[in-house]
């Protein structure tokens, strides 16, 4: 079995040395590469991928499996010669739908709180009490009603912020107020103090989060972003922040990553940036699935987690 860890794979050697140790157990006669190290493009069985270039992928003629080393899988769909009979599996596990659960849950309380406003009554060594919001019409919503989100509304249900999502398809998730597809968009927004992203990112959500969405939202509202970069226009954000229809966001992901050095997100007073860490993942877990999706593989079971192609996620 001759698996390839391919694309922009951070910090490298730490995921290799866990791979290996993990998979060596699994599979003993595993032998995993790391591209552009790949040797005979034939021998390819598997590929673990993070954001692989472009036009590889497609020229390992015995690949029979491709899994994406995260839970979003846009990174290996946007490549346009990607084989369509190659199953593509993704990453689901509790550990990291609890990073996400833990990162959303604390940027919701730092703004329900108040804490960019104690920032800045810090810098100028101000004590003032800001009034506190009732968490009761503290209404959250969630884009995205998948594993991330549903997890995340009913955490921050059981805190006791009023919840509401929204997806594609009709859920029913209980104490969680639960709306779907576009006509139900602006609805579900109407009551939003705080818009969470958690979707993947498909020609139908990029740009999602923009200006009209924005003013579907209670004046004053905060943005989370921690699906992707893409699903936001940044200039519509700078212009919300501005007129102070979004009075806050925090960030996790971008256009572009790293965020360059001299966009305006960095020094902006009412955002919080932070690098692509919100559920980072934990690699022994990860091991686990790619072994078990690879022994599944090998022996003809269904595969877990596939990505459904036509959907896009
Ligand atoms: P998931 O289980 O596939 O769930 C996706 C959800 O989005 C589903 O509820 C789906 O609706 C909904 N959706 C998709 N397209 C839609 C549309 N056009 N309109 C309305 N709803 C739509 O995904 P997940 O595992 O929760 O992860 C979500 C995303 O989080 C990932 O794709 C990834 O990009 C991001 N993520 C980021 C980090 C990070 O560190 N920043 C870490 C992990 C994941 P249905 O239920 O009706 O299908
Ligand atoms: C991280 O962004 C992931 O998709 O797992």
């Amino acid at each position: 079995m001759v698996v390839l860890m391919i694309g922009e794979i951070d910090p490298v050697d730490v995921w290799f040395a866990t791979l290996m140790a993990e998979l060596k157990q699994g599979m003993p006669n595993v032998d995993l590469r790391v591209w552009p190290e790949c040797g005979n493009p034939e021998d390819i069985d598997v590929a673990l991928a993070w954001k692989p270039p472009l036009g590889i992928l497609p020229k390992l003629p015995n690949l029979q499996l491709i899994i994406s080393l995260g839970a979003g899988v846009e990174h290996i769909l946007r490549d346009p010669d990607l084989p369509s009979q190659i199953p593509i599996a993704r990453m689901v596990y509790p550990g990291q739908i609890s990073q996400m659960v833990e990162y959303v849950t604390l940027a919701v309380l730092l703004f329900q709180r108040g804490f960019l406003d104690y920032q800045q009554l810090q810098k100028l060594r101000r004590w003032e009490y800001l009034p506190v919001p009732d968490t009761q019409s503290f209404t959250v919503g969630i884009l995205g009603l998948g594993v991330m989100g549903s997890t995340v509304a009913k955490r921050l249900r059981a805190i006791g912020f009023p919840v509401r999502g929204w997806s594609r398809t009709p859920k029913a998730i209980v104490g969680i107020d639960c709306f779907h597809g576009s006509e139900q968009l602006e609805l579900f927004l109407s009551k939003c103090r705080v818009l969470v992203c958690l979707l993947p990112l498909t020609p139908a959500t990029e740009g999602i989060l923009n200006l009209d969405t924005f003013s579907n939202l209670p004046q004053g509202g905060y943005l989370i972003n921690v699906a992707r970069g893409k699903h936001l226009v940044e200039a519509d954000l700078l212009t919300a922040l501005d007129s102070g229809q979004i009075r806050g966001a925090c960030l996790d992901t971008f256009g572009t990553e790293p965020l360059p050095e001299t966009h305006p997100f960095w020094p902006h007073p009412h955002i919080i940036v932070t690098p692509h860490i919100s559920a980072p993942g934990i690699p022994s877990d990860v091991a686990a699935q790619i072994i078990d999706n690879i022994e599944r593989c090998q022996t003809g079971r269904p595969l877990k987690n596939v990505v459904d192609l036509n959907r896009g996620y």
